[in-house]
């Protein structure tokens, strides 16, 4: 696969760690537990979407952007990431949150504010809507003479897509250094970008890794139409030969609970259990509800003892800092 011809800044401090989590699995009694630390991809707290903005943010560059657009919901990491990578590079990050503007900033917000990002609370049901809105910010700024480049919600398009391929990439050539083998990779799946680009690089590279995402809103339907498209038009931009089928995804819906952004019971007691076994820390909206689900499979046989699975740290946790209530009891 050639990387060289995409535009590409290097934001993150790759490669991310990739760690084996033993206490985890003795207390689960299941597989080996190994998890890929893109928490720890650097830039403005890090997380998964600083690999999807290498490639983004090259792109916005190429086209001699002055302003970055982008969309999520208040508390978003992806917003937050942006934003650190638009003032790293010097551009003017646009952040257009959905939702109220609260009356303290917290988390993420909190950080949002400290970039100096210019922050836009709309009313928007959905993040269709919320694109919609960016690239009408987008058109504006155009008529006045300034050059904009919009990042659909969470980054989720080829040109980010790729920053998952190459993950993909860096997971393959890591295992084979320690020596082990990976059956299967657990991944929180919102916009679907991080999944899309995984599953596409270990089936390019004939790794036999399974990827099983876990939705945190979307219902597995919506999901899988969505990966299989950004999945085709992805190694559509690669130029390779791999397509994905449908039988190459696999996503669970059944941890979303009350809705995106409500932490479940299972999600805070997954937080809990990896702070006291690990010392890692998980997020209330992403890696928490993809841990739970971990656990649950485990405990419904489908990841069993005797197979190796790698967890997908992918970020999140400055909103740990915006849901302080929840975690008052545990
Ligand atoms: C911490 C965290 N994990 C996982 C995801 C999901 O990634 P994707 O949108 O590529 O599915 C996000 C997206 O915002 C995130 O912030």
């Amino acid at each position: 696969m050639q990387f060289s011809r995409f535009p590409r800044v290097r934001l993150a401090n790759l490669p991310t760690p990739l760690e084996e989590m033993s206490n985890l699995s003795k207390a689960l009694g299941g597989p080996r537990l190994f998890v890929k630390r893109d928490d720890s991809t650097g830039l403005g707290f890090g997380g998964n979407k600083v690999r999807k903005l290498e490639f983004l943010m090259g792109e916005a560059l190429e086209k001699k952007a002055d302003t970055v657009i982008t969309t999520g919901g208040v508390q978003s990491n992806h917003a937050r990431q942006t934003a650190a990578a638009a003032k790293r590079l010097n551009l003017k990050p646009i952040l257009v949150l959905r939702g109220e503007k609260p009356k303290l900033h917290k988390g993420n917000l909190l950080l949002d504010t400290l970039l100096g990002a210019e922050l836009r609370f709309v009313r928007a049901s959905n993040s269709e809507e919320a694109d919609q809105i960016a690239y009408e910010i987008a058109s504006q700024i155009k008529q006045n003479g300034g050059i904009p480049y919009v990042i659909p919600t969470g980054g989720s398009v080829p040109t980010g897509c790729l920053g998952y391929v190459v993950a993909a990439l860096e997971i393959v050539s890591q295992i084979e250094q320690k020596g082990i083998e990976i059956d299967y990779t657990v991944v929180a799946n919102g916009s679907s970008g991080t999944q899309t680009g995984l599953t596409l690089g270990f089936k390019a590279l004939h790794s036999g890794i399974k990827v099983i995402g876990v939705s945190v809103s979307h219902s597995k339907e919506e999901l899988k139409h969505q990966i299989l498209r950004l999945g085709n038009q992805t190694a559509g931009k690669l130029e390779i030969d791999t397509q994905l089928d449908e039988e190459d995804i696999v996503v669970y819906d059944e941890y979303v609970g009350p809705g995106y952004t409500v932490p479940t019971r299972e999600c805070i007691e997954a937080i809990k259990l990896l702070a006291r076994t690990e010392g890692l820390f998980l997020d209330p909206i992403y890696t928490g509800k993809a841990m739970a689900g971990l656990i649950d499979l485990i405990k419904k046989g489908v990841l069993k003892k005797g197979q190796n699975v790698l967890f997908i740290h992918t970020g999140g946790t400055p909103a740990l800092f915006a849901e302080e209530e929840i975690f008052q009891d545990v």
